[in-house]
């Protein structure tokens, strides 16, 4: 079995910065209610710009940290349940912008967990051989299946993308990874896709294909599984949950990362937090968060870093690895 590691990373958010205070006018919320509750301050909203524009911009600022040629590219994988198409992928997109004729490419879909089931994937072809250069992107345009009149969704949500480059390596990288799902949960956090649309069906019920949440049974999954997935991703290595540097997770909610570190017994400073700036962008937050500290050099060789991944289906996971950039 091969060692994989990540070589380069990239993100990319749109443009346009939404305040608190502007969807204070077009639902009734305030600035307070939002930032104490969840630390959100501002998110970025795409006006023109949808999933695989994003995704593209990430993937090439990927590419050049990494310093590789897009034709090295075997395999591209696109975390993302906002894509632009349901046929072609959203990586078949990515790739015909970027030029990298030598990669397969498909999406996963794992909502917020979706780049960590896609780095796992990624981890995977590597290790056994069957790719040496991924490019693994999480990629999310919420902002096309909100319902702007919901309150309780409308304002946690932000669009944006983050990659990162993995490669076939002799020095360890990625150390263990944990996932897991829990399908009976599928009613917390729901967004439909097409309904049955035939001459033979019957009872053709018109789905909108809106988010909506039980925002306190989704908090108690996250603020149990979290610490799980930890403690898992950890079994079976010589490491401890104070010997990691770094703790990334997904960016869904400030207040929850503090109830995390708390029960954990884990010191705050080692949570990553930007949900300040871009909401909870889904699969994009863990690759943005990962690029932003890799750019702020907040990452250093050798730190030890745990990933944690946790969203709708309900799904799950972790990665602990080494940075070795
Ligand atoms: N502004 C003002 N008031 C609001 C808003 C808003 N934006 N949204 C809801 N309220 C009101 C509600 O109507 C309710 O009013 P009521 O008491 O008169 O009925 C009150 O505020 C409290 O609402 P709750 O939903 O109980 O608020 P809560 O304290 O639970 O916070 C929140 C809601 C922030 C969403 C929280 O439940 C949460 O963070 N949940 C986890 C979300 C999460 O982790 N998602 C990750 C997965 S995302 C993915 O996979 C796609």
């Amino acid at each position: 079995m091969h060692e994989v590691q990540i070589i380069g990373t990239g993100s990319f958010v749109p443009e346009k910065v939404i305040t608190n205070d502007d969807l204070s006018k077009i639902v009734e919320t305030s600035d307070e209610w939002i930032f104490s509750r969840t630390g959100i301050k501002e998110r970025r909203i795409s006006t023109k710009e949808d999933t695989s524009h994003l995704a593209v911009k990430a993937a090439q600022k990927a590419l050049k940290n990494s310093e590789i040629s897009k034709e090295d590219i075997d395999l591209i994988i696109v975390a993302t349940m906002t894509p632009d198409y349901f046929m072609p992928s959203t990586a078949c997109l990515v790739q015909k912008e970027i030029g990298a004729v030598n990669a397969t490419c498909f999406d996963v879909s794992g909502a917020c967990t979706g780049f960590i089931y896609a780095l796992n994937t990624g981890f995977q072809y590597i290790r056994t051989g069957q790719s040496k250069i991924a490019l693994i992107i999480g990629a999310d345009t919420y902002s096309k299946i909100l319902d702007w009149s919901d309150r309780s969704t409308c304002v946690l949500f932000g669009d944006g993308a983050g990659a990162v480059v993995l490669k076939q390596s002799t020095k360890k990288g990625i150390i263990s990874i944990y996932t897991g799902s829990d399908g009976t949960g599928d009613k917390l956090l729901t967004c439909p896709a097409v309904s049955l649309n035939n001459p033979f069906a019957e009872n053709i019920e018109a789905k909108k294909s809106v988010v909506s949440m039980n925002g306190k049974e989704v908090y108690r999954f996250a603020t149990t599984i979290v610490p799980r997935s930890i403690e898992k991703v950890l079994e079976n290595t010589i490491y401890k949950k104070e010997d990691i540097d770094h703790y990334i997770l997904h960016q869904a909610n400030a207040r929850m990362m503090d109830v995390i570190a708390k029960k954990m017994d884990i010191s705050i400073d080692k949570f990553y937090k930007n949900i300040d700036k871009y909401g909870n962008t889904s699969a994009g937050s863990i690759p943005i968060a990962i690029d932003e500290m890799n750019h702020k050099s907040i990452l250093k060789k050798d730190d030890l870093l745990i990933l944690v991944g946790f969203g709708g289906g309900l799904t799950w996971g972790s990665v602990l690895l080494q940075w070795n950039i």
